[in-house]
């Protein structure tokens, strides 16, 4: 007797036709026609059964908080960061805890099971810090939230950032976080990156950093992280944000740097959605992409997975903690437009951003936690295409959210049909 199962699902793996069983949640039998009873039964109905969204890089501090005090009005990444100190001093412990709850709700709704959200550590009060550990509990048993302690406006950039990033860790945020490009120099972003991947390496901590958000080429931070991350034998702990320099910088160079990143095996975290908006804002046209070089580091072997960073905040209006709205933009920038290619951006917002998490127990096997959704689609790419509606959400082997059908008024042959959005599968190739 299970727990609970779903019949006739369809895998991210094409596997159809699957009956998936749980007990004391985890998964327990994965097989077609599981013949015993379970005390709860969804029937898939030959839908996408996949493992929770992961979103590897968001603001949670920040979140929600769209037009307080204002609006961005260049739309720049600085101009966010500024908008940013205006609110923090006025903000409190539990305007944040608020904000953050609001966005929990939709998240799990939208079938998001873990976030790394990175917070600021550079007010004296730590309000962020405090907040979002409260948060932390309040939702753990519905989203794992992983905070990186974040020194917004730079480690030496700004008076008491390092102590006060040391206070947040020593609070009980799980890992390093920085901001290189935003220090005053150079040089002193190479040093922030050895000070902080040695702090750590001291730990045992996981470093996720914002590197190179920027069109300047010759922003080459992640070369150092690189270095320190091999320095300090960090290989397989350490992520960079962003990157998005890297899509501007000289072709020999990056023949040379991406051979580093995968020798130090430094993950990648590119952030579609906010790097299409906020980057190439100096250019006229040409107008530079916002984004990393997503294909040559995924080829060469970079763990890669797309982070959506922000949802109604300074930096970004738009938002619904949609991770399918992610892989969808990652998609078009990247011209991921194969079909494996389009398969793979369904991994970069599930598995391949839990293994940058270093999540235990994820995924669709026998022994992993019963955390899954029921997508309205056939399969991944049917899932982005339509940005699928979710249908279920079970998390420690329970319906914790679940939606209806969405039905979609389509014209065919000029004659308006009520049609599920799911019901036309491609082609196969
Ligand atoms: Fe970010």
């Amino acid at each position: 007797m299970f727990d609970f199962m779903v019949k006739n699902a369809s895998l991210p793996d094409g596997k159809v036709g699957m009956d998936v069983g749980c007990k004391n949640g985890i998964i327990t039998a994965i097989e077609r026609n599981i013949s015993a009873e379970a005390k709860e039964t969804i029937d898939a109905d030959g839908l996408l059964l996949a493992p929770p969204f992961i979103d590897p890089h968001f603001h949670m501090d920040a979140t929600l908080s769209l037009g307080t005090p204002r609006l961005n009005k260049s739309g720049t990444l600085l101009e966010g960061i500024s908008l940013w100190g205006e609110l923090k001093p006025v903000q409190t412990i539990d305007d944040i805890i608020e904000r953050s709850l609001r966005y929990c709700d939709l998240a799990v709704s939208m079938g998001i099971g873990a976030i790394r959200s990175h917070v600021d550590t550079c007010d004296d009060e730590l309000k962020g810090v405090q907040a979002l550990l409260e948060v932390k509990k309040q939702i753990k048993d519905y989203i794992d939230l992983q905070l990186v302690a974040f020194p917004q406006d730079g480690l030496y950039r700004a008076p008491k950032a390092l102590e006060n990033t040391i206070r947040a860790l020593d609070l009980g945020v799980d890992i390093v976080g920085g901001i290189p490009h935003f220090e005053r120099t150079m040089s002193e972003g190479a040093q922030s990156i050895k000070t902080l991947c040695e702090i750590a390496s001291e730990r045992g901590l996981l470093v996720d950093m914002h590197c190179d958000e920027t069109d300047d080429p010759m922003s080459r931070h992640i070369e150092s992280l690189a270095y320190e991350t091999q320095r300090l034998g960090l290989q397989g702990r350490v992520a960079g944000s962003h990157l998005t320099s890297m899509h501007s910088m000289d072709n020999y160079y990056v023949s040379k740097l991406i051979p580093l990143i995968v020798e130090a095996e430094v993950h990648a975290i590119p952030n579609p959605l906010i790097n299409i908006m906020l980057q190439g804002r100096h250019d006229t046209y040409p107008k530079r992409r916002g984004q990393t070089r997503v294909r040559e580091l995924r080829d060469a072997g970079v763990l890669t997975g797309f982070g959506s960073d922000c949802v109604m905040d300074p930096w970004y209006s738009l938002g619904k903690a949609d991770m399918l709205d992610v892989a969808f933009m990652g998609l078009h920038v990247g011209q991921l437009s194969s079909r494996e290619d389009m398969a793979w951006c369904f991994e970069a917002v599930t598995t391949n951003s839990a293994s940058i998490m270093h999540l235990e127990g994820y995924g669709l096997s026998k022994g992993s936690k019963a955390n899954f959704n029921l997508l309205q689609a056939k399969d991944p790419i049917e899932a982005i295409r339509l940005r699928a509606h979710r249908l279920a959400i079970v998390r420690g082997g329970r319906l914790i959210a679940k939606n209806t059908h969405l039905a979609a008024n389509l014209f065919i042959d000029g004659r308006p049909d009520i049609v599920d959005p799911a019901s036309y599968a491609p082609s196969q190739d």
